[in-house]
């Protein structure tokens, strides 16, 4: 068996963390035969929470868990890790601004990119579950400018796989069977969900998913609002925001950036100008992942509608990154 890889989760005593711990303990995300260290770094008053879920880990028994590491400190828990799943944020609180929201989140990312600067393996693959996901990925990265861009992303994979789940229950076929849906841009309310270039295996032909739908005008609408407000939903229902399958999201995340991706998947990414969006934001694109690197999907076309949509979703992006770096310019950051 190989060398244990180190894997930190921040937000380690929080609700997402606590699904998503037991999913890379037991070889979800680096695979059946990789043993794992797990940090799990959350602030001083959470620590006796974290005991307990080191606890549970240790009664889950996982065979490829070698180590656990709890710590409130960012220099230890960011110490020689291969991978990071930056799940801890301040959550918006009642009466709260979201000016204020982006500042509380500039500083932790601001925080744990020098920590990942400091410490981590150049080679660190990060992914960004706490929100704004994408302006704190940016963040996180320009404190840790020796670390590539690219090892940098945000999570819009719940969004993809609501989009693909709700695809697949409209067709009546397994999740399996649509391949291919595009979540562009922001993690918010602004993001476009896309399955305009998206297949679905439907009585064993395939065929793209507009045709089998064949109702545009429902996929440009209601299905867009429907994911876009999905997150929405599940808080009004469980009083609480989406864990277990923010969770599995973040999994399915990290192993296609690990292991590579059989389709295409959307990540959040550092943009390079694809598709008219600007630069220096990260947006989510659709990549495809081989060799532990992603590449955005070329040549897919852009109409009149989608046009809109991206540049709707890249404005709110634009905006996120100004009031974020006059933040860290005010604060002297
Ligand atoms: P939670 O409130 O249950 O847990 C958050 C944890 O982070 C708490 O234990 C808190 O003490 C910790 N934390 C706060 N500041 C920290 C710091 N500086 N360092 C380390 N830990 C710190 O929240 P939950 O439900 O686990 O969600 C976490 C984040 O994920 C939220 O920002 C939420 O908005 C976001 N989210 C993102 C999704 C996405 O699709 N990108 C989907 C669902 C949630």
């Amino acid at each position: 068996q190989s060398e244990p890889v180190r894997v930190v989760v921040t937000g380690a005593a929080g609700q997402i963390a606590y699904s998503l711990l037991y999913m890379v303990a037991k070889g979800d995300v680096f695979g059946p035969n990789q043993p794992v260290i797990l940090h799990l770094l959350d602030i001083p008053p959470m620590m006796g929470v974290v005991q307990g879920v080191v606890m549970e880990l240790s009664d889950c028994a996982l065979p490829l868990l070698r180590g656990v590491v709890p710590t409130a400190d960012p220099d230890v828990a960011f110490k020689d890790v291969d991978a990071a799943f930056l799940v801890g944020a301040m959550p918006r609180k009642e009466g709260m601004e979201r000016k204020d929201l982006l500042a509380a989140n500039v500083g932790i990312f601001k925080v744990q990119g020098q920590a990942i600067e400091r410490n981590a393996k150049r080679t660190i693959k990060v992914l960004v579950v706490g929100n704004p996901a994408n302006t704190n990925a940016l963040v996180c990265s320009k404190y840790a400018p020796s670390i590539p861009k690219e090892n940098f992303t945000a999570m819009t994979r719940l969004d993809q796989n609501r989009a693909t789940a709700h695809i697949a229950e409209r067709l009546n076929v397994s999740c399996a069977d649509v391949s291919n849906v595009i979540i562009w841009g922001n993690h918010s309310s602004t993001q476009f969900p896309d399955v305009r270039h998206a297949n679905a295996t439907v009585n064993g032909a395939k065929v793209s998913v507009s045709e089998a739908i064949k109702d545009d005008e429902y996929l440009k609408t209601q299905f867009v609002e429907k994911i876009q407000k999905r997150g929405a939903a599940v808080i009004a229902a469980r009083k609480l925001s989406s864990a277990m399958s923010a969770a599995k999201a973040a999994s399915d995340h990290m192993k296609d950036w690990w292991q590579g991706s059989a389709n295409w998947v959307s990540m959040g990414v550092i943009s390079d100008g694809s598709y008219g969006v600007p630069a220096d934001v990260v947006f989510s694109f659709p990549v495809i992942c081989s060799d532990k690197k992603w590449t955005i999907v070329q040549g897919l076309e852009i109409d009149e509608y989608a046009r809109g949509k991206l540049d709707i979703t890249a404005k709110e992006l634009i905006e996120e990154r100004e009031e974020a770096l006059a933040v860290c310019q005010d604060s002297n950051l």
